[in-house]
């Protein structure tokens, strides 16, 4: 089997899917905290019930301050289905963005409040990248039924073409359960784009000896034959934020605070999730930390503003950053800027919409059917 080469695909691999992008302008950039908070709750006072704010746990506090939503991937695809506001300004990145766009109702708009919050995981699976693979795979496996899950993380194209193929989308709290509609449907799956969410996803169902990562364009890795012999192929995309966790900080974590409990996020390493006491989306390690007795220790294996915003809101619980001041945050979440969010309420007001994420119309409906059979799961 001849290996397949990047140069094969036409496709762009552009780190922004949308090219609208549109720049703050410069009377915005220098605003203080103060003017800004006053500025926001005005324009928020007067746009009323036509405005919703979904913000993700990752997101500043400046922004999650000013959200009626905070919560995880899943959480905020269900609000966004539930929402009724004319427009939904999402404090997320552009597939999470993509993804309320699709669920929610044709006369609703989407807003990204910076187009620049790109998340470069889901940039390690195009498309176009994926149809290559999938004909490679089926050719190498013509009797098998193979399923493609997609994680959240992951363009609307991508969803599409998953629904097309009798696939899904997953979250990081529901992926054992979209393993499981898959192995109904079939008898392999390929899970894009997050290799390791998808490894920890095959341990939690006792499947950890089915796994195979495959990447099609590695001149030394694997060809197509031997990858379709395993049940669950996985695609060679990671989160640079959550790679970045090592077994080394558990046990330093636990060295210097013996009482130390460990909640790492399922993109973390495999290893990293062994060693840990618990594993869990956003969602979970918000419960956790909630439900977690006061005085108790908890070191947090995730996107930092995450562990900041459970530092400040459970005061009684002991919360530290697993990896101290090396823990990272993520840059893709890190643009959406309450500077921006100031600049798209007030635009609204005017009657100007900026920064409005549509997903192209072919590629809508199929997206769709992805997303709603991850809602029935
Ligand atoms: P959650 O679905 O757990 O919120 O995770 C989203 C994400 O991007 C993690 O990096
Ligand atoms: Fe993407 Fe990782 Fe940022 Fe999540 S934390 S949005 S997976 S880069």
């Amino acid at each position: 089997m001849v290996k397949m080469e990047t140069a094969e695909l036409e496709t762009d691999l552009s780190l922004f899917k949308y090219d609208n992008l549109e720049q703050l302008p410069t009377r915005y950039r220098e605003l203080d905290e103060a003017e800004r908070t006053e500025r926001i709750e005005a324009a928020l006072g007067e746009l009323g019930d036509d405005v919703v704010i979904l913000g993700h746990n990752y997101q500043r506090r400046e922004i999650v301050e000013h959200a009626d939503f905070i919560g995880d991937s899943y959480q905020l695809s269900k609000q966004a289905s539930e929402a009724d506001a004319k427009y939904v300004i999402f404090g997320g990145v552009t597939f999470m963005a993509e993804s309320a766009d699709i669920i929610t109702a044709d006369d609703q708009t989407v807003i990204l409040p910076s187009m620049e919050a790109s998340c470069p995981m889901a940039g390690m699976a195009e498309a176009l990248q994926v149809d290559a693979a999938w004909a490679e795979i089926t050719d190498a496996a013509p009797e098998a039924n193979i399923v493609p899950i997609t994680y959240m993380n992951s363009y609307a194209d991508l969803k599409a073409f998953c629904a097309s193929q009798g696939g899904l989308v997953c979250t990081s709290s529901n992926a054992h359960r979209a393993f499981e509609y898959a192995f109904e449907q079939g008898d392999k799956v390929l899970f894009l784009p997050d290799k390791h969410l998808g490894e920890n996803t095959a341990h939690r169902l006792d499947m950890e000896d089915e796994i195979v990562e495959w990447d099609p364009w590695d001149s030394d890795g694997k060809d197509a034959e031997t990858v379709a012999e395993q049940d669950i192929i996985l695609w060679d995309g990671y989160c640079q934020v959550h790679e970045r966790f090592r077994p080394d900080h558990i046990e330093q974590i636990r060295a210097d605070h013996e009482d130390a409990n460990v909640i790492v996020h399922p993109e973390c390493r495999r290893e990293v999730v062994e060693a840990a006491d618990k594993a869990g989306s956003t969602a979970t390690i918000c419960e956790t930390i909630e439900n977690a007795a006061p005085g108790e220790t908890w070191a947090i294996g995730t996107e930092i503003h995450l562990t900041k915003h459970l530092q400040r809101w459970h005061p009684e619980v002991n919360v530290l950053p697993l990896c101290g001041d090396a823990c990272m945050d993520c840059n893709a979440m890190r643009q959406i800027d309450p500077n921006y969010l100031t600049w798209v309420l007030e635009e609204l007001i005017e009657g100007r919409e900026r920064n409005v994420i549509e997903v192209a119309p072919e590629e809508k409906d199929l997206a769709k059917v992805a997303l709603d059979r991850m809602l029935e799961i």
